[in-house]
């Protein structure tokens, strides 16, 4: 974290020679690139293994760089004024002329768009002047990344660079909210939905059905996956698997992999990918994982958990 203005100059360096690199939020490590720039962002579909059908989200410091891109309506204000920077990505109409790639949209009207809280990323965002997109820094349907070991576990010398900020706070991606009709989330996130619905005074709805593919990729099948087998709400785990946990033991084993000792769901969603990387690395076959309460931010953790789970 040392000399942190000479990483954020050596970064704007390769931003501006159109290259990707990995920059730090609260949420996980993106990849970013130039979201005005074609041949910039055609790099992290490229490097990523990510199907171009697959629109990419674009960081941005603050409004002003917002309103050249998109259109603002009233719940976005209200829940921007509350929530940013934080962990939620919202789903704007584009201008027509804004200049974002055409490539991060997949060609459609629509734009998601967020605001980090993570002092270096907003810093590096504030000197340049154009935003970055930024999909999670992993190899396509992998786990993300929350530091930067991680996205070079994932990418090594492919990449120019990655600003280190440290672990990821939140752990979890940010919460999707589709704001051009009615209000809808699509990605369970770091932001827990009721505490969103509340804010706008409406019910915002997701439903999402596990088995039927839907609009966007990412979104539903195998994804977030170490490549392991896993299975959920176990309570008497196999000897052999590696046995993911919430609440304390009376016994201990060393297939024990505590997510939090003390039912801590926020904590919980902190280790998750950190974890889950760990327990790859140590080449066990077998996931099990006991059960997690299905609310605030136990509801994103099992998302993540069922979508790793699909073969
Ligand atoms: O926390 C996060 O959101 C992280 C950090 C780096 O900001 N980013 C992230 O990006 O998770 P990514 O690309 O891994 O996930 C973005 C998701 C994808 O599932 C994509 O399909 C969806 O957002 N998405 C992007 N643009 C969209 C659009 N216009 N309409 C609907 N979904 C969209
Ligand atoms: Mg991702």
């Amino acid at each position: 974290m040392k000399n942190i203005n000479y990483s954020i100059k050596k970064s704007i360096k390769f931003l501006k020679n159109n290259e990707c690199i990995g920059i730090p939020t609260e949420t996980v490590y993106g990849l970013a690139a130039n979201a005005y720039s074609k041949k910039a962002t055609s790099k992290i579909f490229s490097l990523k293994k990510r199907p171009k059908n697959n629109p990419l989200i674009v960081h941005y410091h603050d409004l002003k760089g917002l309103k050249k891109d998109c259109y603002l309506n009233k719940d976005f204000k209200k829940l921007f004024e509350k929530f940013c920077p934080g962990p939620i990505t919202f789903i704007l109409k584009l201008k027509k002329h804004s200049n974002i790639a055409q490539n991060v949209t997949n060609f459609k009207k629509s734009l998601a768009v967020r605001f980090p809280n993570h002092p270096v990323t907003r810093s590096l965002l504030k000197k340049i002047n154009f935003p970055l997109a930024a999909p999670s820094a992993n190899i396509y349907s992998r786990i993300s990344p929350v530091t930067k070991e991680d996205v070079l576990e994932e990418f090594g010398n492919k990449i120019k660079y990655v600003l280190n900020g440290g672990r990821s706070s939140i752990g979890l991606e940010s919460t999707i909210i589709d704001l051009t009709n009615k209000p809808k989330i699509v990605r369970l996130g770091g932001l827990d939905t009721k505490i969103l619905s509340n804010a706008i005074n409406k019910k915002v709805n997701y439903k999402f059905n596990y088995l039927k593919s839907v609009k966007f990729p990412g979104q539903s099948k195998l994804h977030y996956s170490p490549g392991i087998p896993i299975k959920l709400n176990i309570k008497n785990p196999k000897k052999y698997s590696a046995y993911l946990l919430i609440k304390k033991k009376k016994i201990e084993n060393k297939n024990f992999f505590y997510l939090s000792k003390k039912n801590d769901l926020k904590q919980a969603g902190k280790n998750l990918y950190k974890t889950l990387r760990k327990i790859k690395k140590m080449k066990y076959k077998l996931i099990e994982v006991e059960k997690i309460p299905n609310l605030g931010l136990g509801k994103t953790i099992n998302d993540r958990l069922t979508k790793a789970s699909f073969k």
